[in-house]
């Protein structure tokens, strides 16, 4: 049996950090409400001119030499975004033609905040079925650039960046189960109202913004976060204080603290960035999962679970020994 197994990670973030302080210059809100209703204390802001493939492709860098691999190796690129440089090329060409590599499939996937997830558990099957032998999977995402910064709801809650992983075929899990869910019922709760078959606008201008009843949104976030969870762990029948880490998707921490909770897992094992990144969609997971293995807390053979949920509304889990 041949896993997939990730053989490097790697992030980048933009320079600006945005205050919760400098959003009480901007709109009506406190340092105190931010922080107690969704733990976010600062966030990255990507520059005017700095574009999501800017993003991915510094990440993708940083998994590349992390991984300790010849940038010729990777086979596959595979990109969750949903704020893409362009409508097309796709974002992984753009992303394999400045990684100066020729010739093997990039695509993307676009699962919102699950995007992430989406796009690992396809490179997965690529791998577990030989077709690839060192597939380049990011999460990057602009999703400020989506944002109304008038919008106190929403504007409070997002950050920039990206995060990349390399993986290879391994004899040792690796990747154990990938479960993705979509429900488009949910589609009116989290969404941009425009796009290139609809009426086609300029972010920022009329009501080209972001949307989302945070409310509702939370609520099915929290419950289907917590089923997907047990769904991997019943599916292979591991229990769930086997679990070494929950690397979650980082949009509220009252979301991921009733996640954990559900697992029983203190938030010591838990990899949290959302005081750092805010909610960064798509990059969130594969940030998390970077930062908790450099810093040393997530260790070679240990027991991850991954999950995200999104517009869509879309979700998955990944559970996967590193
Ligand atoms: N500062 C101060 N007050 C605010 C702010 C703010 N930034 N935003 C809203 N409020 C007010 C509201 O106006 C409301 O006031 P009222 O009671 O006078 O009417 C009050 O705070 C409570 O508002 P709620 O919306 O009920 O606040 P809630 O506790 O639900 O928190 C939040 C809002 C943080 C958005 C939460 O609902 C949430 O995190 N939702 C989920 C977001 C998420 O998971 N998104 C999924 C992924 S995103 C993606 O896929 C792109």
């Amino acid at each position: 049996m041949i896993y997939s197994r990730i053989a490097g990670t790697g992030r980048y973030l933009p320079k600006r950090i945005m205050t919760n302080s400098e959003l009480e210059k901007m709109v009506d809100t406190s340092d105190e409400w931010i922080r107690t209703r969704t733990g976010v204390e600062r966030r990255h802001i990507a520059a005017e001119d700095e574009t999501t493939s800017d993003l991915a492709l510094a990440a993708a860098e940083a998994a590349i030499e992390n991984a300790g691999i010849d940038k010729d190796e990777i086979d596959l690129i595979v990109i969750g975004t949903t704020t893409p440089d362009l409508v097309f090329p796709n974002i992984a060409t753009l992303v394999q033609y400045r990684l100066g590599i020729h010739g093997c499939p990039a695509f993307s996937i676009e699962a919102a905040c699950t995007g992430f997830i989406y796009a690992l558990a396809t490179a997965d099957k690529f791998v577990r079925t030989g077709a690839s032998k060192c597939a380049l999977v990011i999460g990057a995402e602009i999703i400020t650039k989506l944002v109304d910064w008038t919008d106190r709801s929403t504007c409070v809650l997002f950050g920039d960046g990206a995060g990349a992983v390399i993986i290879k075929p391994s004899e040792e899990p690796g990747i154990i189960s990938c479960h993705l869910g979509a429900d488009g019922q949910y589609r009116d709760l989290l969404y941009y109202p425009y796009g290139v078959s609809k009426d086609l606008c300029k972010a920022g201008t009329g009501d080209a913004r972001l949307m989302m009843s945070g409310n509702e949104v939370f609520k099915v976030a929290v419950k289907t976060l917590g089923s997907v969870a047990e769904e991997a762990l019943t599916a292979n029948g591991i229990d769930k204080s086997q679990l070494d880490w929950l690397v979650p998707h980082q949009a509220n921490m009252r979301i991921i603290s009733a996640t954990a909770k559900r697992l029983d897992m203190p938030l010591e094992k838990v990899i949290l960035t959302v005081q750092e990144h805010g909610n960064t969609s798509a990059a969130s997971v594969p940030m998390a999962l970077d930062v908790g293995i450099r810093d040393g807390r997530i260790k070679r053979g240990q027991l991850i679970l991954m999950e995200a949920f999104g517009g869509g509304f879309t979700w998955g889990s990944i559970l996967m020994r590193y």
